[in-house]
């Protein structure tokens, strides 16, 4: 791909495809591009936030503060970002509050099924700030006359901030009656929370004719909530919701570059900056990304020093850094590795391929066997492209894999247990199967039984050095599928800036889903770095910033319909405590077509 203009923004474009960047002047001088680093064009935009920063002495000099002076200035504020992704009423039954200047007046009397809201909560720093406000899911008839249960938001500063739910007397999917769920806090920040249910759960009636007569809702097997969720789990969990879903039809969360949670090798400038290429958290390796409920995974195979790895590499047809760069001050190891490209020139010269390479394949064959053995009724679905021999990179910008490369790689995969092997069916379109089919039962005398196996999926997009889509006849029985097979519309933004993003997204997601069953329509919830990233910022602080505004532009009301709303959710940043997966699993639940009792 070919940048025509704003050659330095596209320069380092290195979470989108691998890109080949033109020779062109970067900054007129020093100073414009120290200026552009400090003011960076992301700035965090994207909520509906009104900062509140009445404070004058701002945050920073607080810490010249005695502690007593800090928490008379500085305040613990979020926004409690409630979506109710069920057919029941919450209703506010009440609550208290103690040195809270934003609580009791801030959760509104109800919150009705699929509306979310954001309650703004601010506290003081004292330790004995606390907040209590209950709600009430009303089920009305439908749990068999009991009327519902309540949960009670909490907030804490003993220890916290801290934001946390307990549930009274209402029980969720492994969330018990008395027990308390802490949240995630994100100071000035969105903190999701989403309960969700199936939209027939509103008609259950131990009496009256409705589409579910006979039954009562029971919000110990029927109810979710992220988080909270059993992210390990969760398509388990929902396969009675779920088990006659096409891939058009469900919603799975899935990482972006989802190998590069550390750098186990790399270009001298990305070792000196390894967050410039790294798009998770270091511990946030396949294997955890799956734990935390991904089920969609992107994998860009390279080989380095013979061995496979993951890779994250951008291709630079010499880009001129301004002269005087390396006199920057704090730009350590990175100076002199950026002085080294230019061989001392003074209009230094990024050339060739920068990047680094990700976790090892064999160690994700590791981590993805040890999640399949442990955890059946897992769908895993593993997309292969920008495939690249980094042994064969100097300055050649097509160092892609060979056709052998690639059957050496599929034969290094056929380590992975649990590969689709029962879908044999030659050119068949994975994306009108169902996933009672995409997941074998675990009995195979028992076709319909609800017990099924975790199955994984490899999707193989890319071309060889002929030029030619990989060839996948040697595997098509062995649970790889060529892109073909796999309908589906993914396109990024472009942008790192967060507002142009979600337009971007949003704008596509109208234009590609009008029906519940159009092509699968992949959500890239992810922002292209420009070149500052590589000397001052981070990929994962990117993401972060993206992911708080998920669940606010996702579940923003009318966002998403029944018809619309996306098939994979592809994120940088993954979350340990669930709170993608959880915002992404409830499009299941709520959104999509109801599958006939099991
Ligand atoms: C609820 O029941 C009514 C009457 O049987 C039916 O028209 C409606 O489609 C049902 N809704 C759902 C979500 O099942
Ligand atoms: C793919 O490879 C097989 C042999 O392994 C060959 O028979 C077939 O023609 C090839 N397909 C294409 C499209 O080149
Ligand atoms: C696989 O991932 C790459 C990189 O994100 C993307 O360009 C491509 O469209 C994906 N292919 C499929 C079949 O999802």
């Amino acid at each position: 791909m070919r940048f025509p203009f704003k050659p330095l923004v596209a320069a380092l474009a290195f979470t989108g495809t691998t890109t080949v960047t033109t020779a062109a002047p970067l900054f007129d001088s020093v100073t414009t591009f120290i200026t552009h680093l400090t003011s960076p064009p992301n700035a965090a935009q994207h909520l509906d936030l009104t900062t509140p920063s009445t404070d004058p002495t701002g945050l920073n000099t607080l810490s010249s503060l005695s502690s007593s002076a800090k928490s008379v200035l500085q305040k613990n504020s979020a926004y409690l970002l409630l979506i109710n992704a069920t057919p029941f009423t919450l209703r506010k039954t009440g609550g208290h509050s103690y040195q809270m200047p934003v609580w009791d007046n801030s959760f509104p009397e109800t919150v009705n099924p699929g509306q979310s809201v954001r309650v703004k909560i601010e506290a003081k720093t004292h330790r004995d700030d606390a907040g209590e406000m209950r709600y009430l899911l009303d089920i009305g008839e439908h749990g068999g006359g009991n009327g519902g249960g309540e949960i009670e938001f909490q907030y804490r500063g003993r220890n916290g901030p801290k934001l946390q739910v307990e549930w009274k007397s209402l029980a969720a999917l492994g969330l018990p009656e008395g027990s308390i769920r802490v949240l995630d806090w994100h100071q000035e920040n969105n903190v999701p929370f989403v309960l969700g249910a199936a939209p027939s759960a509103g008609n259950s009636s131990t009496t009256g004719q409705t589409s579910r007569p006979g039954t009562k809702f029971d919000p110990a097997k029927e109810l979710v909530a992220s988080p909270g969720l059993p992210t390990t789990g969760w398509m388990k969990q929902a396969y009675s919701r779920m088990h006659c879903l096409t891939l058009r039809e469900m919603s799975l969360p899935g990482t972006h570059n989802s190998g590069m949670s550390l750098l186990t090798g790399g270009t001298a400038l990305v070792k000196a900056r390894p967050e410039s290429v790294q798009c998770h958290a270091s511990h946030m390796t396949v294997g955890k990304q799956l734990e935390a409920g991904a089920r969609w995974f992107d994998i860009r195979p390279v080989i380095a020093g013979g061995k496979w790895a993951t890779g994250h590499y951008t291709f630079f047809d010499g880009i001129k850094l301004p002269s005087g760069l390396d006199k920057i001050p704090g730009l350590g190891d990175l100076a002199k590795e950026i002085g080294k490209i230019g061989g001392g020139d003074k209009e230094k010269v990024l050339d060739g391929w920068q990047g680094g390479n990700g976790q090892l394949i064999a160690d994700i064959v590791r981590e993805v066997n040890d999640f399949t053995d442990k955890y059946p009724g897992e769908l895993v679905i593993i997309n292969l492209s920008h495939g690249l021999n980094t042994d064969t990179f100097s300055g050649n910008p097509k160092a892609r894999l060979t056709q052998q490369e690639w059957e050496n790689l599929m034969t290094e995969l056929l380590a992975v247990k649990n590969r689709a092997t029962h879908i044999t069916m030659e050119n068949i379109d994975l994306t009108y199967q169902r996933l009672s089919n995409l997941l074998p039962p675990s009995d195979p005398s028992k076709p319909n039984d609800l017990s099924r196996k975790s199955s994984v999926l490899f999707v193989v997009d890319d071309i060889t050095t002929d030029n030619q889509h990989v060839n996948l006849s040697k595997f098509s029985k062995e649970g790889f599928f060529f892109r073909g097979q796999l309908a589906i519309f993914d396109s990024y933004a472009n942008t790192n800036n967060l507002n142009n993003m979600i337009t971007d997204q949003f704008s596509k997601l109208s234009t590609h889903r009008t029906k519940a069953d159009d092509d699968m329509f992949l959500l890239s919830w992810t922002l292209t770095q420009p070149v500052e990233t590589m000397i001052t910022g981070s990929i994962v602080k990117y993401g972060e910033d993206a992911n708080r505004a998920l669940g606010e532009k996702l579940w923003a009301n009318g966002a998403m319909s029944a018809q619309r709303f996306p098939n994979v959710v592809s994120v940088d940043a993954l979350d340990e405590d669930g709170e993608v997966a959880g915002l992404v699993a409830g499009i299941s639940w709520w959104l999509a077509r109801e599958c006939p009792a099991l």
